[in-house]
């Protein structure tokens, strides 16, 4: 079990609910739109303006309005999503148009349309873009007692712009055969020497290294934030390269012996369909650091209603959608990532890493030091 050390905030039974008594009006909308339209068609002098008027009474039904549907800019990048945006249409007969690109260049374009946006919804892979979206002015509060029940406090903004709905661990991942037992501990302790050449990670250009790397800031303060970052790039086996699962591939292979990384990787190589990222997998284990302390640095895929979308109460039900106990329980069987609300069960595989305990550390605060994690970065070395 994960342990979630922020109060006893539980999954909301809410989807079915608000989707069937939602659906329902829908249909009694279009009932009465029916009703109106062929009133007026008795009253009609043409056959040319009674087919007319036929027809158009006929499109809300077989054409939904565009306040059946909601634009989601999305940085998330997985097949499951479509799955479970699917089931939100069957519930609320919403229908979900998904934009997909990296997260800087949704935000740009955001910025771009301005008022004329047709998005409605933007979700991305980390707090620290989230927090960028929010500070350009992007994102609408949210009054939203299902969004702030459902998630704990530090995985949701404080003015209610954005919400986080799973959980990613950024820690060790580490050869089996190669690490002994205790030897790893900390973040901190990554910098000692004695981890020189036994390390991988990926380029600090990446948001998950900046959003780690914000949370020593939060923790240290920036003199020893940046000397650690200085020692851990010394410690690297090579200098940054590739992808989380570059990383783990190459420690599994034995060119390092620890790799910091999201945990959901190693999930994704576990199920992977090519045989031989499985059999990698199988050589590499999980290490919750600090967790005499404060805890493992942990980040959100999340999102927030667009300021300037034009259907804001659809787009919200989407959000509490996907904190629903019925989206929740997915996660940890597609993407194996963690769910954001406490009591929802685990895949096996997450269950056999073991319980882990997280910083509190609101993760608004990553967006915060965002800018003066990258220039500690780029003064340590580490590319
Ligand atoms: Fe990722």
């Amino acid at each position: 079990m994960t342990i979630h050390p922020f109060g006893d905030a539980s999954a909301k039974g809410i989807s079915h609910d608000f989707g069937l008594k939602f659906a329902g009006m829908m249909r009694i909308k279009h009932v009465l739109y029916m009703s109106t339209i062929c009133l007026m068609a008795t009253q009609m002098k043409s056959l040319h303006s009674l087919l007319l008027f036929l027809l158009a009474g006929l499109c809300p039904i077989f054409f939904p309005t565009m306040a059946d549907e909601i634009t989601v800019y999305s940085h998330r990048h997985y097949p499951s999503d479509d799955v479970l945006f699917e089931k939100f249409t069957e519930q609320t007969g919403i229908r979900v148009r998904v934009v997909k690109a990296g997260a800087d260049e949704l935000i740009e374009r955001l910025r771009a349309e301005g008022d004329n946006t047709r998005a409605d919804v933007l979700i991305t892979a980390d707090a620290g873009r989230l927090h960028i979206a929010k500070t350009a002015g992007l994102l609408l509060p949210l009054e939203s007692e299902i969004l702030t029940e459902s998630i704990p406090e530090p995985y949701r903004d404080p003015d209610n712009t954005w919400f986080g709905f799973t959980l990613r661990a950024r820690v060790m991942i580490y050869a089996k055969d190669r690490v002994q037992a205790g030897e790893l501990t900390t973040y901190e302790d990554l910098a000692n020497r004695k981890w020189r050449g036994r390390l991988l990670a990926r380029s600090s250009s990446h948001i998950y290294n900046q959003s780690l790397l914000a949370s020593m800031i939060a923790a240290h303060g920036e003199a020893e934030a940046l000397a650690w970052a200085r020692a851990v790039r010394g410690n690297l086996a090579r200098a940054p390269q590739g992808s989380d699962r570059d990383q783990m591939r190459a420690v599994a292979r034995g060119l390092a012996d620890v790799a910091i990384v999201n945990t959901y990787y190693l999930g994704l190589m576990h199920n992977s369909p090519d045989p031989q990222d499985r059999e990698l997998a199988g050589r590499l284990a999980v290490h919750f650091p600090n967790q005499e302390d404060r805890g493992i640095h942990v980040n959100v895929s999340g999102g927030g209603v667009i300021k300037a979308s034009r259907r804001p109460e659809q787009a919200q039900k989407f959000l509490e959608f996907l904190v629903s106990e019925e989206a929740q329980k997915t996660f940890p069987l597609t993407t194996s990532e963690f769910p954001v609300v406490e009591g929802i069960e685990l895949s096996d595989l997450q269950k056999s890493w073991g319980a882990f305990k997280a910083d509190t550390l609101n993760l608004g605060k990553l967006g915060d030091l965002n800018v003066t994690a990258v220039r500690l970065f780029n003064m340590s070395g580490w590319e």
